[in-house]
């Protein structure tokens, strides 16, 4: 049977894809962030995942305000870089896993969570950049994707608790799938970054830290968050990080915090990354012994580095 063995949770700042592009990630500025992800692509090189789910939005760019899902699954074969303004990123074509793709939207339909299906798409940096701190830049992905498409850009978006329940009726279906397959589930977005308006500019740290720590010990807390608090917290387009829920829902009750880096600033955006592991399971295979992955909490590895820290909220 297939299985989620582990979340990934990643900003997906297009500066970051640009920086990637433009060859500039060994500048002072970048590598502060690229270096938080050295880890990740060794813990990713090592877990060798047979499928990634990524959970991310679309930035009016396979849709437009004329066409808005909540939920769109990517059930093609293939998934190009979307033109988002620039031409298309010079990253490969998303090769899809269109029998899994096509087996997660029976059961969750089933299961009552209306997904738009998609049978050609697609997709921008909230897919691709996620992919590259992970994979890296390779000729070729090394997995198929299936990507998940979350409105997050226009009013209303799906609430953080539909999101975990969503992501509990992935994990439903994706254990029902016959063949052995070890899948890793990827949520992007985020964290606090607001891009305009009077608050454009903000980042709370203090929020950001707090929200991963209950990502991982107290992801209920977070699934009962609102809109609201999402918004004054976080800025406008914190909202993004309810697709952080999707991924969380579909892993264990109780996981283990394998990495964690998060860094301030990347372009106007905070960068908080985590890594979750189920703690049963088999299927876990090397990574089980990686260095980058530790077995118990207490050796949970963190990085952290920051240039300037703008908590706009504070003493409000
Ligand atoms: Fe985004």
């Amino acid at each position: 049977m297939a299985r989620i063995i582990a979340g990934v949770a990643s900003s997906h700042v297009p500066a970051i894809g640009a920086a990637i592009d433009n060859k500039q990630t060994g500048e002072p500025y970048w590598q502060r962030v690229f270096s938080g992800f050295e880890k990740s692509k060794q813990w990713m090189a090592e877990t060798k995942p047979d499928v990634a789910i990524v959970v991310y939005n679309d930035h009016a760019s396979a849709f437009s305000v004329e066409f808005v899902p909540t939920f769109a699954l990517g059930c093609a074969a293939e998934f190009p870089p979307a033109d988002e303004g620039w031409g298309p990123r010079p990253v490969p074509v998303v090769k899809g896993h269109p029998e899994l793709a096509a087996h997660i939207a029976q059961s969750v339909i089933l299961d009552e969570f209306d997904l738009t299906i998609v049978n050609k798409m697609e997709v921008d940096h909230g897919l691709t950049v996620p992919m590259n701190l992970l994979f890296g830049s390779p000729k070729e992905w090394p997995c198929p994707v299936i990507p998940l498409a979350v409105n997050v850009v226009l009013y209303p978006p799906p609430t953080g608790h539909r999101c975990y329940m969503l992501g509990r009726a992935i994990r439903k279906a994706v254990e029902s799938y016959p063949e052995d397959l070890k899948v890793v589930i990827f949520g992007t977005g985020g964290m606090s970054h607001q891009i305009s308006g009077p608050r454009a500019g903000l980042i709370n740290s203090k929020f950001d830290k707090a929200y991963l720590d209950n990502l991982t010990k107290d992801p209920k807390k977070l699934a009962r968050m609102e809109h609201l608090e999402y918004m004054r917290e976080a800025g406008a387009e914190g909202i993004e990080m309810v697709m952080w829920l999707v991924m969380r829902g579909a892993l264990d009750d109780k996981v283990d915090e394998v990495y964690r880096f998060y860094t301030v600033p990347a372009s106007n955006t905070a960068v908080g990354h985590i890594i979750l592991e189920n703690r049963k399971g088999a299927a876990r295979g090397k990574a089980k012994k990686a260095k980058t992955a530790p077995k118990t909490a207490p050796k949970i590895k963190r990085a952290a580095a920051r240039v300037t820290h703008r908590d706009v909220l504070k003493g409000k």
